[in-house]
């Protein structure tokens, strides 16, 4: 019986277009998928946008359209990224489609049959202007503790205090920067304290769906008070009208929050596929051999491990089976920022002609089980590609492909020799290992794998030297061999990276005349067959393009119409702008200032003897750990100036708008690559 499975990844909110995070994700559970489909499983795997709650809201009214206009011109973008990136979902849904209205409140009801929805009232800010309640993102006010202004409802930027909204001093909406009031509402709760439901979750987060890193992290949650009472909260699942989504059935002007929707949309899409397709989704979620399987990322660990389970398992539903959790996406150790200019585009990256299967390559050869970060290094990715990628394992078909149809008719021989044979078998033995590296979601251990018996491929070539062999008279039939050793080889890799780069195989699989390929496929020789001229199949990736696949920094919000917020300064002579010694500086170290909420303290080096100390007002943009290795630009003949904290020997560069209340940002400079400390700016 071929193996069942249920796959999703998270749902992205509707609100903006896909970052290179979210392609992480889709082509880790797509790579999986697909090793799943070549070893027969019978796999479903589906997505759709997470439509829902205030922040869609918001952001369609002030883009002057409907939420429903609003998601629909989001969901229209996403194609472009998934077939760009060869990610081949079976359905993309919508959680506002009727299916999901429907299953969410069938879950919803089958929760309050079984006594664990409860009604309480919750006092909460409210902003008068807007006529409604405010999620705690969009209060805003002073941190109580560090005193920083401008922080969130729920936690400080600046000092990392978590907190209550009603904390806040001088609160502000920031819909409409109204003072809020407190008012209370009924609120509908999910009761996940009942002891029901954390028997039920202790021991389903416990028994192996999960990683065992995620397993240990989510037991902490069921610590016990003295008492012997979980920790587990009941989780209020209401939000109050305007809102943008699915209102709670006998309850008017009750809607619920997004998050209650959200993995219900996992079902609802399930549901558009196979309906579809003329089948039951019930049906099909009670087979005892089905297993469902959600990729997710590991800020939504605690929706996915107690929310989820407990809502479908007490709506008398089928509860995932596994939860695999992969950490977030780095560009060259930084988390990606878009005010910083640090994210990659996936749709720039294929406008400038890279190829989308390199991303895949790259991104694979970095993935593991684990809840790790992983790093887009643009060097590094160069390298791998053009090294690895390329260099050992496409450069077998191109080395060996000529002489075959050039010589030999597209002709393999069917006796490969000896030593041939022994490769050949070396390279067929590790094809159950491999895939069940791809079960494991060890892909990098895979990819390390397949190199490793590429260089085996590649050391056999330089052994036998058929471009050597070719100019030997008599030396025909061992020219033969070999490369007909080598177009089997690619044949077997081929296979084994087949579902990292899917439409690479397809190209492979015109090339040698065979049809798709599976992991069986590994077991059999091609034995003689014909296989079509040779057409090259990948470029190597040019290092030069890879400046221009940075994002610049993020667009200055439209509130402020003028970025700069001030007129162009009195013209001046040369010998004016000469005046100014501005050199390159690279930022050793940035470090916090204590008693200050404004300034980091720099060391820098400017190619000279010593470092020198810069104090900059940059902290309310840059967190120190972000600027460390940097290179920026220092007026580097400033008079130095004494500071309560210290001397400052200088001044970076840096943008901002005139007017420091407007919101605009502070952006310091930083030189192309290849500029050196020490190097004058003129
Ligand atoms: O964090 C997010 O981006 C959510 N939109 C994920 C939802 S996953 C699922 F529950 F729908
Ligand atoms: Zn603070």
């Amino acid at each position: 019986m071929p193996r069942k499975l249920f796959v999703t990844t998270a749902l992205p909110y509707a609100n903006a277009a896909f970052h290179i995070g979210h392609m992480m994700e889709y082509i880790q559970a797509d790579t999986w998928v697909r090793a799943q489909r070549m070893r027969g499983a019978e796999v479903n795997f589906v997505c759709a946008d997470d439509a829902h709650g205030a922040p869609i809201m918001i952001a369609a009214d002030k883009a002057g359209k409907t939420p429903q206009q609003f998601v629909a011109d989001i969901a229209a973008g996403r194609p472009a990224f998934l077939n760009g990136f060869h990610i081949v979902f079976d359905q993309w849904h919508s959680t506002d489609a009727p299916e999901n209205h429907a299953l969410s409140k069938a879950v919803y009801l089958a929760l309050r049959r079984n006594e664990l929805i409860e009604i309480r009232s919750v006092e909460q800010f409210f902003d008068p202007d807007k006529g409604m309640f405010l999620a705690d993102r969009f209060i805003k006010g002073e941190c109580p503790k560090c005193h920083h202004l401008d922080q969130y409802g729920d936690n400080c930027d600046n000092c990392g205090a978590v907190y209550a909204p009603t904390e806040l001093i001088n609160p502000y909406s920031a819909l409409s920067g109204a003072k809020p009031v407190l008012k209370s509402s009924d609120h509908y709760f999910f009761k996940l304290s009942d002891p029901r439901c954390v028997a039920y979750l202790e021991q389903w987060t416990q028994d192996g769906k999960l990683q065992p890193e995620v397993a240990n992290k989510v037991r902490e949650w069921f610590a016990r008070d003295a008492d012997g009472k979980s920790a587990l909260s009941d989780w209020d699942i209401s939000r109050d009208a305007p809102y943008f989504g699915i209102e709670i059935p006998d309850a008017p002007g009750k809607y619920f929050y997004v998050w209650l929707d959200a993995p219900v949309g996992y079902l609802a899409s399930l549901k558009a596929l196979l309906e579809r397709r003329g089948e039951d989704m019930d049906a099909y979620l009670a087979q005892p051999d089905l297993e469902q399987v959600h990729f997710i990322g590991k800020d939504i660990i605690t929706f996915h491990t107690l929310f989820w389970p407990a809502m479908l398992h007490f709506s008398g539903r089928k509860a995932p089976d596994h939860v695999y959790v992969h950490g977030f996406l780095t560009v060259s150790g930084t988390k990606m920022s878009k005010s910083r200019g640090t994210g990659i585009s996936p749709l720039r990256y294929l406008e400038l002609g890279f190829n989308p299967e390199w991303l895949r390559y790259y991104i694979a050869a970095k993935l593991n089980p684990h809840v790790e970060d992983i790093d887009f290094n643009p060097e590094d990715f160069v390298a791998r590609v053009n090294a690895d990628l390329v260099g050992k394992y496409i450069n077998i078909a191109s080395r060996a492909a000529g002489f075959l149809s050039k010589r030999f008719g597209g002709r393999l021989s069917a006796d490969l020799g000896v030593e041939g044979q022994m490769l050949l078998d070396g390279l067929r033995a590790p094809a159950q290992a491999l895939a069940q590296l791809y079960e494991d979601r060890e892909f990098g251990k895979a990819v390390r794998e397949v190199m490793a018996l590429a260089d085996r491929v590649n050391a056999f070539v330089d052994l036998h030297k058929p471009w050597e062999l070719a100019k030997l008279a008599g030396q025909d039939a061992a020219l033969h061999d070999v490369c007909s050793v080598c177009i089997e080889a690619f044949r077997l890799l081929t296979i084994y990276l087949k579902p990292i780069l899917p439409a690479l195989a397809v190209q492979v699989e015109a090339f040698l005349r065979v049809p798709a390929m599976q992991f069986a496929d590994a077991g059999r020789a091609l034995g003689a067959h014909t296989i079509a001229a040779y057409s090259h199949l990948m470029q190597r990736a040019d290092p030069k393009l890879l400046e221009a696949l940075f994002e610049p920094p993020a667009e200055v919000p439209s509130a402020a119409p003028d970025p700069g917020g001030e007129a162009i300064a009195a013209e001046i002579a040369i010998a004016d702008f000469a005046k100014l010694d501005l050199r390159i500086a690279r930022i050793v170290e940035a470090a916090l200032v204590e008693d200050s909420d404004k300034l980091l303290r720099l060391t820098l080096d400017v190619g000279e003897a010593e470092p020198r100390t810069v104090f900059s007002g940059i902290k309310s943009a840059y967190h120190p750990g972000d600027l460390a290795g940097k290179l920026t630009v220092l007026v580097a003949n400033l008079a130095p100036r004494k500071m309560k904290f210290g001397l400052s020997q200088g001044m970076v560069l840096a943008a901002s708008h005139a007017d420091t209340q407007v919101d605009a940002g502070i952006y310091i400079l930083e030189p192309w690559p290849g500029a050196k400390p020490g190097m004058r700016v003129r």
